[in-house]
């Protein structure tokens, strides 16, 4: 083993949440300025420990924690490279919020990937990253799509259809996305049972809120290629009444939203699992953007970030 690191980004679901869970389609981006990374350093003892804001300690005394599916993924890591008694420090630097629906997980599990690989001076293909990932992602989400992971290892926006290779996606040459939190821990799992749950009990309306979703995405991706940033506003719109419908929004990010509608935003709507975390809006230029970021600050955003389409 040598010293080494990985690095992963944030990822923002455009449009698709929940739907994408059943066959519908997503379109998601990567936030190249949110990043994570990775440092592996070997230790000439045997002692394996982790330095994050998740978890500190050592890698055996992490089961019980929140840290367990990267353990697993560690874990499965080391054997694949036969090295299960290899001392090392790994330390987890990550501009994410956690549990905000920016794919903190899913970056850290293709970060460690990417660092583990390239301390073993090891090729990595994007299918095998993926795959990896999908060890700490099941076993922190249950039933994840695999979206966060294929966007968090990507370096352009992706259309995503589950059980298919993503794809690059075309993006227009302006617009401009703000990202703002409410402060609220999304509930990736809980919401994800919640749309299960109420897709058993009301199935003909859930299954119609989901065709809906997905075809919003499809509106999405066309206004995307035209460069219509009205269209992708109205989509974004449209996606989020469905969601709210779902039972996926909460007041705090309806707040928002409404007041990102105030002050002209073309479209806005929650992005991730929802039941907290973020939400995002559609701005037309980068001054408007930042027209958005500071009526969202007003209106209660934890805080706020823009990601300028070029
Ligand atoms: O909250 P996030 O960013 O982890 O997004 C979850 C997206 C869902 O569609 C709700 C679930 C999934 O696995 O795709």
């Amino acid at each position: 083993m040598q010293q080494a690191t990985g690095t992963s980004v944030a990822k923002i679901i455009l449009l698709g949440e929940h739907a994408v869970v059943y066959q519908e389609p997503a379109i998601a981006l990567p936030i190249a300025a949110i990043q994570l990374i990775a440092h592996l350093t070997p230790r000439s003892d045997h002692h394996q420990q982790i330095h994050s804001e998740f978890y500190t300690g050592s890698l055996a005394a992490s089961s019980p924690t929140a840290f367990s599916g990267m353990a697993q993924l560690i874990h499965s890591l080391l054997r694949f490279f036969a090295a299960e008694k290899q001392g090392f420090d790994l330390v987890i630097d990550s501009a994410l919020p956690p549990e905000r629906g920016m794919g903190s997980s899913a970056a850290c599990s293709v970060a460690i990937t990417r660092a583990f690989y390239a301390a073993f001076e090891t090729a990595l293909n994007p299918e095998v990253t993926l795959n990896w990932a999908a060890v700490s992602e099941r076993a922190i989400h249950g039933n994840p799509s695999g979206l966060d992971a294929a966007t968090t290892a990507a370096s352009r926006p992706q259309w995503f259809v589950r059980g298919q290779a993503p794809h690059p996606i075309a993006f227009p040459k302006t617009g401009s996305l703000v990202i703002a939190d409410t402060g609220v821990p999304g509930q990736t799992k809980v919401a994800v049972a919640q749309v299960a749950a109420r897709l058993q009990t009301h199935p003909d309306a859930t299954r119609k809120l989901l065709t809906t979703l997905g075809q919003q995405t499809q509106k999405g991706a066309l206004a995307l290629a035209a460069d219509d940033l009205v269209a992708l506003g109205d989509a974004l719109t449209a996606a989020q009444a469905a969601l709210a419908t779902l039972g996926v929004s909460t007041e705090a990010l309806a707040n928002l939203i409404d007041a990102a509608m105030a002050h002209g935003a073309l479209g806005a709507k929650l992005t991730g699992s929802g039941l907290g975390g973020c939400m995002i809006a559609l701005a037309a230029t980068k001054a408007e953007g930042q027209v958005l970021q500071a009526a969202l600050q007003t209106a209660g955003a934890t805080a706020t970030w823009q990601h300028d389409f070029v």
